[in-house]
């Protein structure tokens, strides 16, 4: 069983998934967000994890992520799940969990990094769309991917059909994928 932290900034429903699927591979035993009313810490706190929140503005990148680590280390976490944090991390966080933090990003990488993913796959008349849970290196969306599922683009979807439809992928293969790293650790 291993100690991990979810980092959110956001509505947190793979944050829920993730509860919801602990299993004997993972304990979340940590939730931080950078957005100090993101709906995800209500969700840990009624989980009864531990949160830590703090707004990044004013902060040195690299001095808020040492913020972030402290907290990490103090909670003996061994591995990082970013789930919808969205926000760069300094390289000296990246080069400290590495092999340890992975992402969920909502499209087939390499294709669509970065935001708008579901509208750049449908204005790119992609057939499919899907998630991928990647190890976190340097640049952003793109280090090793570790899993992915797929889902067909439709003839009417808009980026929000798509997105629910790929989302249901997503609370499916987060679980999964971190369970599978940490048993790697
Ligand atoms: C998800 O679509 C995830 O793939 C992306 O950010 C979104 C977070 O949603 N990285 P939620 O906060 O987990 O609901």
């Amino acid at each position: 069983m291993k100690n991990v932290a979810v980092l959110i900034s956001g509505r947190g429903s793979n944050l829920k998934a993730l509860i919801d699927a602990e299993q004997d591979a993972y304990r979340i035993a940590l939730v931080v967000s950078n957005v100090e009313d993101a709906g995800g810490l209500a969700i840990a706190r009624d989980a009864g994890i531990a949160t830590f929140a703090l707004a990044h503005k004013g902060y040195a990148r690299a001095d808020f992520d040492d913020i972030v680590d402290e907290h990490l280390r103090a909670h003996a976490i061994e591995a990082v799940a970013l789930a919808g944090y969205m926000r760069i991390l300094s390289p000296g966080f990246v080069a400290r969990w590495s092999g340890r933090m992975i992402n969920i990003h909502p499209s087939l990488l390499p294709l669509h990094k970065g935001l708008h993913t579901h509208e750049r796959a449908i204005a790119a008349g992609d057939a499919e769309a899907g998630c991928s849970v990647h190890l976190v290196t340097a640049g952003l969306d793109e280090g090793p991917v570790l899993a992915q599922a797929r889902v067909p683009i439709l003839p009417n979807d808009s980026a929000d059909t798509l997105a629910a439809r790929v989302l249901v992928e997503e609370h499916r293969l987060y679980p999964r994928a971190l369970a599978d790293l940490v048993r790697t650790l």
